[in-house]
């Protein structure tokens, strides 16, 4: 039987200590938390260890503040740098957020030349070009997490409406993980029938509306720091998918090259994931106005990406 797959977490905060735990859990990888604060990664991850007994699990997780730990990682989780607080938007952590990503990735790569990288620090697609610049990877190999959370929480919006079963709910969240992401109306379903069909429209607005501000929501409620359960589970599937290669079909944030007539900016798609990192960017057939609310949030993406080159 193959050993264990290595996962670093870069980053022992709400988001990575959850994640690491989410992980060990699974049974499936060897899991490396890494952090520069003293004490914290090792602390967390020695708490996470002596849970194995209880809820079984061996996977072997370790804290530490030395990159050499995590050499030959097979997938690298960055969820490093400063969360947002109340009345903050995601960009206004850009220059310091660049600072502390473009270092881990410099750190990362040394060591996992090999490694997938899955970015998570805000503002996303922004801190996706500082990773996949700094790392020279290949497109491939660095993707970003957004679209499954921001889908996540238009998902529970529209069971909560509806009073179904998350479950039976499909929906599409596209575009930059800011105000301006790209709900759609049209595919989400709930047993196949949209909820453009099923909702008065003043309703679906709504809906779309606090999908667009689901983090800040989350932000102003506690006050200090930002959302980590929801965030960490939407990691925790992408890392299942390429570590088990599964070609699941998420929306994640990849370095368009042309589709969706965007170029060179990392957006959220759906991508199909797997051993191969994105193998797929899927194009789906959107409307006009689909397209342009597409473009719109892109052009965010953009400005943020035009004043980290600047
Ligand atoms: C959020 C942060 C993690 O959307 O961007 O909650």
């Amino acid at each position: 039987m193959p050993g264990k797959f290595k996962v670093t977490v870069v980053g022992a905060g709400n988001i990575g200590g959850t994640v690491a735990l989410h992980l060990a859990m699974r049974n499936l990888a060897d899991v490396v938390l890494v952090d520069i604060v003293e004490g914290l990664p090792q602390g967390k991850a020695l708490d996470i260890l002596e849970s194995g007994p209880i809820i079984r699990f061996d996977s072997n997780v370790v804290g530490t503040n030395d990159y050499e730990d995590t050499a030959g990682s097979d997938l690298a989780i960055i969820t490093s740098g400063k969360p947002r607080q109340p009345g903050m938007s995601r960009d206004d952590l850009l220059n310091d957020n660049q600072e502390i990503v473009s270092s881990v990735t410099e750190q990362l790569v040394q060591h996992s030349p090999d490694c997938t990288i899955i970015v998570v620090a805000n503002p996303l697609d922004a801190m996706c070009h500082v990773a996949f610049e700094t790392s020279g990877f290949p497109r491939e190999r660095v993707v970003g997490m957004a679209g499954i959370l921001d889908t996540a929480r238009y998902r529970t919006f529209i069971a909560q409406e509806l009073r179904v079963s998350v479950r039976e709910v499909f929906a599409l969240v596209l575009g930059g993980h800011g105000d301006n992401m790209v709900p759609l109306p049209s595919m989400a379903t709930v047993s196949g029938r949209s909820i453009t069909d099923l909702l008065p429209q003043d309703r679906v607005d709504a809906i779309v509306q606090r999908t667009r501000q689901g983090g800040g929501e989350i932000v102003e409620l506690l006050g200090s720091g930002s959302a980590f359960y929801a965030p960490a589970a939407a990691i925790v599937e992408m890392a299942d998918t390429i570590l088990l290669d599964q070609k699941r079909i998420l929306p994640c944030a990849t370095y368009l090259q042309g589709e969706y007539g965007i170029n060179d900016l990392f957006v959220g798609v759906p991508v199909k994931l797997g051993a191969g990192g994105v193998e797929e960017v899927i194009e789906l057939d959107l409307t006009n106005d689909e397209l342009a609310d597409l473009e719109n949030s892109a052009n965010d993406v953009r400005n943020m990406v035009e004043v980290l080159h600047s």
